[in-house]
């Protein structure tokens, strides 16, 4: 198959792509290599991408109509996996500006591009914060997520509602993932595994926010993109259990759909700390430190709908995950 991958120089989009080029899949890599974090860890992503058969590269912005347009009108993708986009919920409180064109005028542009050019899928990334106030735990896909705490989650939200109106305007096949924060080799620098392996190993102290108590469901990469490639080869179509009188948010009449990838595990932070300075072999100097605005105290997914229509549910333990970062990070900085 042709697949459009957006974000194929970022963390997930990279693993994601090579993924997909090793079963056969031939992919077009797009991503405007913007600074948000050091270019050059996106450089070095798409460096090993590029010698592999199968793949080729656009640097364009998805505001960029024009640019994307014409990816779609010489790519031809049978499907689109949307994973570009303006991450991190704290810097959200500070640029929101950001989101808004990467998150909403470009998923815009993705949509309209999608409905034009025959895709039969598209695959986009949403997030667990989403879930915002919620304190049901574990979050589920049935659960209403009305109240968001940032203008990340706000705009990711967005999405989801934007793509239920193409699916059912113009019955595009789409489905959201909502990922619960992903780590692993490549990860992000401003993300808290980067920062603490980084800081620990130049004895720094760490900045430990609600004193270390939020617990987070940390999922393996490698199980995110299994996720992602099981809902890409499961084109949605309506759904005959939608009853409009009872309206279930994870679904529809449209050809649409939303699941969590998470761990299904959630772990305190401290113990994730702990785990680091096992594999690190250092003690981490803590700065304990409250909770900040726009985070969430918990999070934890309920992956029922995913494990009932794919068969799977991600299962790396953090003493695993935690491990293989580790064994990147020292290599590729020698650290
Ligand atoms: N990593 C996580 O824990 C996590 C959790 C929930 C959701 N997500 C979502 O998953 C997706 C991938 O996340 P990631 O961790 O790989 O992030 P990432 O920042 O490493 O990857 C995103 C890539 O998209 C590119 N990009 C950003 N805005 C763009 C634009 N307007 N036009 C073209 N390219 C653009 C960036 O250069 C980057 O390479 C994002 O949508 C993110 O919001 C990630």
């Amino acid at each position: 198959m042709r697949i459009l991958v957006t974000g194929a120089a970022g963390f997930i989009g990279s693993k994601l792509s090579e993924r997909l080029l090793a079963r056969g899949d031939e992919v077009l890599g797009y991503d405007n290599l913007n600074d948000y974090y050091d270019p050059r860890l996106k450089e070095a992503r798409l460096a090993r991408l590029m010698p592999l058969p199968g793949f080729s590269f656009l640097r364009a912005s998805l505001e960029d109509r024009a640019a994307l347009d014409a990816a779609f009108v010489d790519f031809k993708p049978q499907r689109v996996v949307n994973l570009a986009a303006q991450a991190g919920v704290r810097y959200s409180l500070e640029n929101p500006h950001a989101y808004v064109e990467s998150n909403i005028v470009g998923f815009m542009n993705i949509l309209e591009a999608c409905r034009h050019n025959g895709v039969d899928h598209l695959v986009y990334a949403s997030s667990s914060s989403v879930y915002g106030n919620n304190r049901k735990l574990p979050f589920a896909v049935e659960d209403s997520v009305d109240h968001p705490v940032s203008m990340y989650a706000a705009t990711k939200k967005a999405n989801e509602l934007m793509a239920h109106t193409y699916s059912h305007l113009f019955n595009l096949p789409t489905t959201g993932l909502r990922f619960f924060t992903v780590y692993g080799p490549w990860g992000r620098p401003d993300m808290a595994l980067f920062l603490f392996t980084r800081k620990i190993l130049a004895g720094e102290p760490i900045d430990v926010f609600n004193h270390g108590h939020h617990t987070r469901d940390f999922t393996y990469v490698d199980d995110i993109v299994e996720g992602v490639i099981r809902t890409l080869d499961q084109v949605p179509g309506p759904d005959p259990a939608y009853d409009p009188l009872a309206p279930s948010p994870a679904t529809s009449s449209a050809p649409y759909r939303v699941y969590n990838i998470g761990n299904n595990r959630p772990v305190e932070l401290l113990r994730y700390i702990e785990v680091l300075e096992e594999c690190l072999g250092r003690k981490a100097e803590k700065r304990l430190l409250p909770l900040q605005p726009g985070d969430v105290p918990d999070t934890y997914a309920d992956v029922d709908a995913l494990q009932r229509d794919t068969g799977y549910s991600p299962s790396t333990p953090i003493e695993t995950g935690v491990a293989r970062f580790v064994e990147w990070y020292r290599d590729f900085y020698r650290a």
